[in-house]
């Protein structure tokens, strides 16, 4: 069954939930369009999360969820807004939602946690989760080792549930390339960066459209937070330090506070532009509904060219 069989949604696109930026109003917009939007719960509290819940439930009557971050200190209180405000789709990253399993199963939600490597897939599995996201290094945000391509057919073999991939998708060639490894849809962060509805400062969208193909790079794989952002005075800076051997306090300076200077103030010097590696690809700022037909359309093309 495809994804969007699945979650009774138009297209089989998960928008990634992005912290600090993946707002109620956003997650509606996406979902409004055809896909499942996410709020992404990572740089929220528990009461913000519950109004940007109540605002996207205001604003569309499609299914949409919640990214749980499970390294935020506040996790806890959090999951119980999730449960209070009968969200029935939940995606998790950064650790093991195992805790929570039994009252999300109680409550009917879809669990669907991101994975970076086969182990912790098989774990996803035997906690009960309903399918996994196998994400690539290629993506922005916080990434694993392994690249989209070698993760995803080796995460399919692997287990029973469906997996949905992420991580190098923001056109219908990589949608046509994530059926082929066996996903049954796709997680899609950085090209919706680029859409009207999406709220970063403009200042951030204009660095998205203007990086190349090697236009991101990687900080924090020596102190083991890897997150991969477009190339800035900051992030040359950092891997700087990083190489000279600074300790984790003295990069966290570097960091603190830097999505949100990136997202709201649009400090693209200083600011921690995450991104991935398509960002190469993208040329214009679109409409989501846009972004998403035209994708499947070039999906279509695809494969009646393959199947030519
Ligand atoms: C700006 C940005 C912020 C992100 N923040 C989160 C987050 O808070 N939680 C999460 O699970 N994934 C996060 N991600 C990863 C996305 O959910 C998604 O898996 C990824 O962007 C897909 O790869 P792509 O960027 O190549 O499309 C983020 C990605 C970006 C670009």
């Amino acid at each position: 069954m495809r994804l969007d069989e699945l979650l009774g949604i138009e297209y089989p696109f998960i928008q990634g939930g992005m912290a600090n930026i993946a707002t109620g109003e956003f997650a509606a917009a996406v979902s409004n369009a055809g896909g499942l939007g996410l709020i992404g719960a990572g740089g929220m509290n528990p009461d913000s999360l519950r109004e940007n819940i109540r605002k996207c439930k205001e604003l569309t009557d499609k299914p949409f969820g919640v990214n749980l971050m499970l390294m935020h200190p506040l996790v806890d209180d959090m999951e119980k807004v999730v449960i209070e405000e009968g969200v029935k789709i939940v995606t998790t990253g950064a650790g093991s939602p195992g805790k929570y399993m039994d009252e999300f199963k109680e409550h009917g939600v879809t669990v669907i946690p991101v994975v970076s490597s086969v182990a912790l897939a098989k774990r996803m599995e035997r906690l009960g989760a309903s399918a996994v996201i196998a994400e690539g290094t290629e993506s922005g945000g916080h990434v694993g080792e392994m690249t989209t391509m070698t993760l995803v057919p080796q995460v399919v073999d692997a287990v029973e549930i469906p997996v949905i991939a992420a991580g190098g998708i923001a056109d219908g060639r990589q949608l046509a390339a994530a059926f082929a490894l066996g996903a049954i849809g796709v997680q899609l962060g950085t090209c919706l960066l680029a859409s009207d509805e999406c709220p970063i400062h403009e200042e951030y969208k204009k660095a998205v459209l203007r990086a190349k193909d090697n236009g991101t790079v990687v900080t924090g794989r020596i102190a083991g937070t890897p997150v991969r952002i477009i190339k800035n005075s900051m992030s040359r800076e950092y891997i700087k330090q990083e190489k000279n051997g600074a300790d984790k306090m003295e990069l966290e300076k570097f960091t603190l506070g830097s999505l949100r200077r990136a997202v709201f103030e649009g400090d693209v010097k200083t600011g921690s532009l995450m991104a991935g590696q398509v960002v190469g690809q993208i040329e214009e700022i679109k409409p989501i509904k846009e972004i998403f037909k035209d994708m499947y359309a070039g999906y279509e093309r695809t494969v009646n060219k393959l199947g030519a």
